[in-house]
This record gives structure tokens, sequence and C-alpha cells, in this order.
């Protein structure tokens, strides 16, 4: 079994999502002593943006792409390797700004790659995702709560957002695990807890 964590929080010391991964990674590994795992680190190494050098490389046929364009290219194929090697998808992803952070979605920019992880079939205008046969467990925090229904809830850009993208490249298997009210002290610690013991409870059948 492989796992690949992808964290993006900025923040290191105090983040909530990367300490339930953590804690969720730790009990995991319990189930699957055998596992191997690998962080990707976007929160504190965001990859960099595509460029126009970048677009076109994507765009050349990979037999046709010069040494110039194959080097542009080289760090995203290394990420897109390191998620196509995984079994599991653990991803540290806060809500910012109702979405997810810049430095996530610029690893999603990176990754989601015509003919790697998905390929379009212009006959009938369909997309088909070709990073399958994964499960991915999503950890987010935020300082509201985004109750479905409400007002807020039709905020969330970030959970609909994630599960989205993730299905577009062939990943349907998601669980999100949020941790919502992180700006309200009489709650924060309680939802922290609810959220430990969900994690806890999956980390023997995931
Ligand atoms: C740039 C930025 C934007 C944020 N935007 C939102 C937001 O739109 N809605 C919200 O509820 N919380 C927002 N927050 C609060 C974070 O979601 C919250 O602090 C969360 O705990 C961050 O995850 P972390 O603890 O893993 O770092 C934002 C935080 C930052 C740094």
């Amino acid at each position: 079994m492989h796992l690949l964590e992808v964290q993006s929080s900025v923040r290191l010391e105090k983040s909530v999502s990367r300490a339930l991964s953590h804690a969720f990674i730790k009990a995991w590994r319990e189930f699957h002593p055998q596992a191997q795992h690998q962080l990707r680190d976007v929160g504190s190494h965001p990859p960099d943006h595509p460029t126009e050098q970048w677009v076109l490389a994507n765009y050349t046929l990979p037999e046709e792409r010069s040494p110039a364009m194959t080097a542009t290219l080289e760090f995203s194929e290394q990420l897109i390797e390191e998620l196509l090697w995984a079994d599991r998808l653990l991803l540290g992803v806060p809500m910012y700004n109702f979405s997810v952070p810049s430095t996530f979605k610029v690893y999603l920019d990176n990754i989601v790659r015509v003919h790697r992880t998905f390929t379009f079939d212009s006959s009938n205008h369909t997309f088909t995702g070709l990073a399958t046969e994964k499960k991915a467990l999503v950890i987010t925090a935020s300082a509201g709560n985004f109750v479905p229904g409400t007002a807020l809830g039709k905020l969330n850009f970030c959970e609909t957002y994630v599960r989205s993208i993730l299905g577009f490249i062939g990943i349907e298997d998601v669980t999100v695990v949020a941790v919502p009210n992180q700006f309200m002290p009489d709650e924060r610690q309680q939802r922290i807890e609810s959220a430990q013991e969900k994690l806890m409870d999956l980390a023997a059948n995931w």
C-alpha cells in the first residue's frame, strides 16, 4: 500500500489539518505496517505556477518535445508519478477564501494534465480520468461552519471543488472530514476532537 500525503496549509506549527492528518496517519499505519508513505508539502514548498513555456510543452506530444520543454515539465512529471504511485491520498486542505489554498491550486495545475491524469475524446467531448483505483481522504479546517443548505453552505467551494477535481482525474472514492468553527473559542476544541474520533474510526477501514 502506498500513501501520498499532500499538505497545503501555510501554517506548520498551528495547523489543524496537519495535526489531524498526522494523528490519522499514525493510527492508519498500525493497520498497514508495510505501507510506504510519501509527504508532498505544497504548503511550505508550493510548486511553480505554469508559464507560457510550460503550457506549450504540455500541449506538445512527448516525442516532439525539445530537451528544454522536457525540462520545463520535469517537476510536474515528478508530481504526477508520485500521484499515480499512490493507492491512498491524504489531502490536508484548509478553506481559504471559500475555496482551496493557492498552494493546493498550483499543485492541481501541475498534476491535472491531458494524457497524464485525464484524456479528452474530441469525437464526443468526454473526459476520462486516468488516476483510478485510489481512495482520497480530505481533511479540511475552516473558521466558519458551512452547513449544507444554509446561506454559508453555498459558499463552500472548497469541498465541492476538491471532490469535483478528484472525480475529474478518476478518483471517485473521496471521504471529507471537515473541522469547522475554528474561530469560535467555545467550539473549536470540541470540533477538533469530534473530527479526530471520526478519523480514528476510519483508520481501520481505509
Ligand atoms: C488566507 C486565509 C483565508 C481564509 N479564508 C477562510 C474562509 O473563507 N472561510 C473560513 O471559514 N475560514 C477561512 N480561513 C480560516 C482557516 O480556514 C482556518 O484558520 C483553518 O483552521 C486553517 O487551516 P489550518 O489550521 O490547517 O492551517 C482563512 C485563513 C487564511 C489564512
